[in-house]
């Protein structure tokens, strides 16, 4: 990872309309996983998170409770704040909206972007989305409903003021050509292309008070306050001091990573780096979007009452499990499903067992058989020494790469690769029995020197995503407060293990949670439930017949419903040289804005068919029979085009 001095890196700011949930907590720890990596690694870090507060869903929620927005938005801020000290979120700042110091940079760049001419006003005819807060044009609309959130819009003419947006269309279309990292993962950058091969409209940044009086005043037209999205999207600059601080802001800008949900790419991709180009300041080098969690396969909403509460998870699990599940289980642009089973196995099987044992059986070691102390260090010659040396050696490079791409499982994967690796060391070592052989003393010592080297290699890495169990490693293996040294790097080189430092073994890092034991009625119904009348095999096939199935992996660009189909949904699938329109009876399962960016099997040489009027030029595969049970996927991201065998 390249190592500039300084790393700014943010969150979405959140809105105070309901108090956190997961998706909250998962950008902001993967965040502070990214700031506490950079610190480590001896940068200078800006860790901003914070919360939206203006617009009409927060004045909504006031009106609801009788009270004043600001009354309201105190008392959820404190929730944001508290959340952020639960998880151990080491956010150098938390920025809120109705603050002086933000309002006077939305007026700053509302003033700049008046003076430079690039605010215009108009009157605007469309259809407006209470809920989302924007205008939709004719075209746009579904039966009479947002294209978004599927809620009725409403007809509005009314005098506005408007950003021009549309001619930046060019140059971001080049920026994002140009600079291949800039948005990621890839899915979401070729979204955010296609989205640009549409003509891009200019964009009202507006609300006439009459109808939102909740936001900040536009300093040319009083009767007017700005639009939430372009007030929220300030932050960024606002922060560090833009039209306040030259000097900190250009100490920090531009920043470094933007994080994002999918959801919200666009306002960050299109509004956001427009605004940033009228502005004529430099762009931020990445803007990542993670994907979405779900409960038990279905979206998290507040209506279903499904929503997960973070706290709650951390309380329960303990806060680094819940850090580590959330990083560890699904690859960060993925979209995840959440079960308390799999957080528990994971936390049993990953935490419990690998590392946890790990730590405890090598203090047990160095107890016994080191007089409780930290070993010399020795070079050991048997294969297996080499090995777990050489797979803790390359560790650090293998996490900074993985970590450079936002690739938290991956560089979780590989840590645990280790940690696997240091056990089957032990086992197949067999130190027990060493021990019992006078002669093979110095074998013993070079056993115990290796493992608690690979174990504190480990304990190094582990700290940005798991703080406070790090720390207790580090403690337990007498070496002082390893998690606030900085050169990590130098640190995860091999050989660094002190001497003779006492170890002092603790209470357990990770204790086993105890599953409740299905009754035996229970397990055959859950049984029974999973393996429900398969359907029979159908008869054999040969190799031949298989080959002529021509499999390659899709890319969906676009999805919509179709008109008096409830179950079909229409695709178009980029297969890598050329797109397919395809028909897809998956509309009870999935909503078409869940599609977009989703790498799925396709059946590229499938006879054409036309349903309902349409014609459908290959198939999907998905798990289920008529009922659609899960699209088939890819675990990792793969180019469109390519064959499947
Ligand atoms: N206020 C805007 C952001 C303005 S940034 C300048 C906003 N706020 S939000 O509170 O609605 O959402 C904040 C973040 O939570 C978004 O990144 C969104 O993607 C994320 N999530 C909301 N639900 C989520 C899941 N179920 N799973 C993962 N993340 C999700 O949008």
């Amino acid at each position: 990872m390249s190592q500039p001095n300084t790393y700014y890196i943010t969150t979405p700011i959140y809105y105070v309309n309901d108090v956190p949930h997961i998706g909250h907590a998962y950008t902001t720890v993967a965040a502070d996983v990214l700031a506490r990596y950079h610190r480590l690694l001896g940068n200078k870090v800006l860790f901003l998170t914070g919360t939206d507060e203006h617009g009409q869903k927060v004045e909504d929620a006031a009106n609801q409770r009788g009270i004043a927005p600001l009354t309201h938005a105190d008392e959820l801020v404190a929730s944001f704040k508290d959340l952020c000290q639960t998880l151990n979120i080491s956010n150098d700042d938390f920025i809120r909206t109705t603050e002086t110091r933000h309002k006077e940079t939305v007026t700053a760049v509302l003033n700049q972007l008046w003076e430079k001419d690039q605010i215009y006003a108009d009157t605007y005819t469309g259809w407006y989305c209470t809920p989302d807060e924007r205008f939709w044009t004719e075209k746009e609309i579904v039966d009479g409903k947002c294209p978004d959130c599927h809620r009725p819009v409403e007809a509005l003419s009314e005098r506005n003021y408007f950003f021009k947006m549309g001619h930046y269309q060019q140059q971001l279309r080049q920026h994002i050509l140009d600079n291949k990292g800039f948005i990621q993962p890839e899915s979401r950058r070729n979204e955010v292309l296609g989205f640009l091969d549409k003509t891009l409209g200019d964009l009202c940044i507006s609300r006439p008070k009459h109808r939102l009086s909740w936001g900040i005043e536009l300093p040319f037209d009083a009767d007017y306050v700005c639009y939430v999205w372009l007030d929220a999207l300030v932050n960024y600059i606002s922060a560090p001091g833009f039209s306040r601080d030259t000097a900190s802001f250009e100490h920090w800008w531009p920043a470094n990573v933007h994080l994002v949900g999918k959801d919200i790419l666009t306002t960050h991709a299109v509004y956001w780096m427009t605004t940033l180009m009228a502005l004529g300041l430099p762009l931020p080098k990445t803007l990542f979007a993670h994907g979405w969690w779900t409960l038990d396969g279905e979206k998290m909403s507040k209506s279903r009452g499904n929503v997960v509460n973070p706290a709650d998870l951390a309380e329960t699990y303990g806060v680094d499990a819940f850090r580590y599940f959330l990083l560890r289980q699904v690859p960060f642009g993925n979209d995840g499903d959440f079960s308390k089973d799999v957080l528990v196995n994971r936390i049993n099987s990953d935490l419990a067992n690998d590392i946890g044992n790990l730590l405890s059986r090598t203090l047990t070691m160095l107890e016994r058989y080191s007089q409780g102390k930290t070993p010399e260090s020795i070079t050991g010659n048997a294969p297996e020494d080499q090995r777990l040396q050489k797979a803790a050696e390359d560790l650090f490079a293998k996490v900074d790469q993985h970590l450079e791409q936002l690739a938290f499982e991956k560089a979780l994967l590989e840590i645990w690769q280790v940690i696997r690796l240091a056990n089957q060391y032990i086992e197949k070592a067999a130190p027990w029995l060493l021990a019992k052989d006078p002669e093979k003393k110095e074998r013993l010592q070079t056993v115990l020197f290796y493992t608690t080297e690979a174990i504190r290699i480990v304990s190094c890495l582990i700290t940005p995503f798991m703080p406070d169990a790090a720390m207790e490693m580090a403690r337990q293996l007498g070496l002082s407060d390893e998690s606030e040294k900085k050169n990590l790097q130098e640190r995860c080189t091999w050989g660094k293990l002190p001497a003779g430092l006492p170890v002092a073994k603790g209470k357990s890092l990770f204790p086993r949670i105890q599953t409740k034991k299905k009754t035996d009625a229970q397990q055959n119904k859950s049984i029974a439930k999973k393996t429900a009348s398969p359907a029979p095999i159908k008869p054999l096939v040969t190799i031949d017949d298989f080959a002529k199935l021509d499999l390659r992996v899709g890319i969906v660009r676009a999805a919509e419903k179709i008109e008096k189909a409830k179950k079909l949904l229409l695709l178009q699938v980029d297969i890598g040289n050329e797109k397919r329109q395809i028909v897809a009876g998956i509309a009870t399962k999935y909503a078409p804005e869940d599609l977009i960016g989703k790498e799925v099997i396709i059946i590229a040489n499938l006879q054409p068919a036309t349903i309902m009027g349409i014609e459908s030029q290959g198939m999907l595969l998905a798990a289920g029979g008529k009922k659609v049970l899960a699209l088939a996927t890819f675990q990792e991201e793969v180019p469109p085009g390519a064959t499947i065998r």
